[in-house]
């Protein structure tokens, strides 16, 4: 039988309201109780934020800056995804489980939707949230390239169901909303995409307070190196080229595509912008959460 007429290209299915690939949603209760250990280091972002630039941060502060050793393995085994179970493909909870402490695991999970251990053990989290606009048009490409998705129809159409929360993973609204206001009872550092662009190093810093390390300059020069976007992109162990064609198709759009802030402004027309302002007024009106979407 042909996996892929199975596996790719599905609709996706809702747990508790939040659209999930479908068989995540179709594992969940294999999510729901995952279990956390106190000592592990939880990266939740919302799709496209910069999880795997996180990510490979993260582990290059694990390893003191040592990119080598930071080559013992591709990103998506070194900080396993939770939740994306996919037959055949991949299981993120069984490869944790069988994963030594202490352990990196990467979430998308809305608040509502993390298995509770997480809390329970107060785990730290690091949330790295990016603005709304280039999320979408990220997101737009990648689930042209990553095949676990459905198919996005037009930019119109994609940013369409983006902006009503269709997609997987859910509202971006929310996700960030839901974050930003769970850091005010757990042990979360919550990081800004287009902050980490402007002053890696500032940022770095707030990580290595939060994970309670301290590093020479010489080590954070190193690790500001390493998780460039242009390193990045050379590096197979981080750029996601070692997956198969089936699953990512890196000659429709690379998992490295442009790596800066403001690309939107290439993507969206005026009208298209216009509608998204007003709506996004409407829903992020309330909170003292704030972006930027240029640097
Ligand atoms: P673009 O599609 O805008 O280029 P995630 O890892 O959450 O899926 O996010 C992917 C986005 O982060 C992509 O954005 C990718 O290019 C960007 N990215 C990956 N590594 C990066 C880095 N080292 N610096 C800046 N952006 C990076």
């Amino acid at each position: 039988m042909d996996n892929s007429l199975d596996v790719f290209r599905r609709e996706l299915v809702a747990v508790e309201g939040i659209p999930l690939i479908w068989s995540i949603a179709a594992q969940w209760s294999q999510v729901e109780s995952f279990e956390a250990r106190p000592d592990d280091l939880l990266i939740s972002t919302y799709p496209k934020s910069g999880t795997t630039w996180t990510s490979e941060i993260v582990d290059l502060i694990y390893h003191n800056g040592d990119a080598e050793k930071c080559k013992r393995d591709v990103i998506y085994n070194r900080v396993p995804f939770m939740e994306l179970i996919i037959p055949g493909i991949t299981n993120g909870v069984e490869q944790l489980n069988n994963m030594q402490s202490p352990r990196l695991v990467k979430t998308h999970l809305p608040v509502e939707l993390l298995p509770p251990s997480f809390w329970k053990n107060d785990c730290k989290m690091i949330y790295m949230a990016r603005n709304a606009k280039d999320v979408a048009v990220s997101y737009y490409y990648f689930y042209q390239m990553a095949k676990i998705h459905p198919e996005p129809g037009t930019w119109e159409e994609f940013l369409d169901n983006f902006m009503a929360g269709k997609v997987s993973f859910g509202s971006w609204y929310d996700h960030v909303k839901g974050w930003w206001e769970k850091r005010r009872d757990y042990r979360i550092l919550y990081l800004f995409y287009e902050d980490m662009k402007v002053d890696p190093k500032g940022e770095i810093q707030k990580l290595l307070t939060f994970l309670e390390k301290d590093l020479p300059e010489e080590t954070v020069n190193k690790i500001i190196y390493h998780s460039s976007f242009n390193v990045m992109k050379q590096n197979p162990n981080a750029n996601y080229t070692s997956m198969s064609k089936e699953e990512m198709d890196h000659s429709v759009s690379p998992f490295m595509r442009k790596g800066i802030s403001g690309d939107w402004k290439n993507q969206f027309t005026v009208a298209q912008y216009e509608r998204f302002e007003e709506d996004y007024k409407k829903k992020m009106g309330e909170t003292t959460l704030k972006f930027r979407s240029e640097v």
